[in-house]
C-alpha cells in the first residue's frame, strides 16, 4: 500500500463549499488534503481545474484526486486526459468503491449539483476505503492507457 497520503482537492465554482467539506473530511481521517482552489464562486472553467488536479495525481505527487463541478462530468473528462488517469463520476458509494477495486481509479468526480453533502461524504469514504483487487481488472485497467 502507498505510504502517500496526500489527496488533491479541485473544483470550479459550482461546488466550492462540498470541496471544502470534504477536505476537512479527509484531514479528520489523516490524510493529507492538498486543495487547491478555486475559493470564490466566480465563474470559471472546469477543465483548467481537473487538469491541475490530474497533474499533481499523474506526477505522483498526490496519491488520489477528488474533484468537482456541477455535475461532476466536464471536469472528469478533462482530468481524464492526462496520462495515467483514471477519474470516475459518482453519485453512488457502491461505484464509488468499484472505481478503486475494478478500475484503480486514482482520482473520482463528484457532481455537487446532484448529490446532497451527506452522500458525497459516503462517497469520498467508498473511495478511499476501497482498495484494487489486481488480477484480472489489472489486465483490463493496462488495456485502457493508449
Ligand atoms: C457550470 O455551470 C457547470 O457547467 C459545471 O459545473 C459542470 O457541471 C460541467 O460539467
Amino acid at each position: 500500500m502507498s505510504t502517500n497520503k496526500r489527496i488533491v482537492l479541485s473544483s470550479d465554482h459550482a461546488a466550492i463549499d462540498l470541496r471544502q467539506a470534504i477536505a476537512k473530511h479527509i484531514t479528520d481521517l489523516g490524510w493529507e488534503a492538498v486543495d487547491i482552489g478555486p475559493n470564490t464562486t466566480e465563474s470559471t472553467h472546469y477543465p483548467k481545474h481537473g487538469r491541475a488536479a490530474a497533474l499533481q495525481v499523474a506526477s505522483g505527487d498526490c496519491r488520489f484526486g477528488i474533484i468537482l463541478c456541477g455535475t461532476g462530468q466536464g471536469i472528469m473528462m478533462a482530468a481524464n486526459k492526462v496520462a495515467g488517469i483514471r477519474c470516475g463520476v459518482c453519485a453512488d458509494a457502491f461505484s464509488a468503491r468499484m472505481i478503486r477495486a475494478h478500475n484503480n481509479a486514482n482520482m473520482l468526480s463528484i457532481g455537487a449539483r446532484v448529490v446532497g453533502d451527506a452522500l458525497a461524504i459516503d462517497i469520498v469514504d467508498a473511495f478511499l476505503n476501497a482498495e484494487f483487487e489486481g488480477g484480472r481488472h489489472g489486465t483490463r485497467v493496462d488495456m485502457i492507457e493508449p
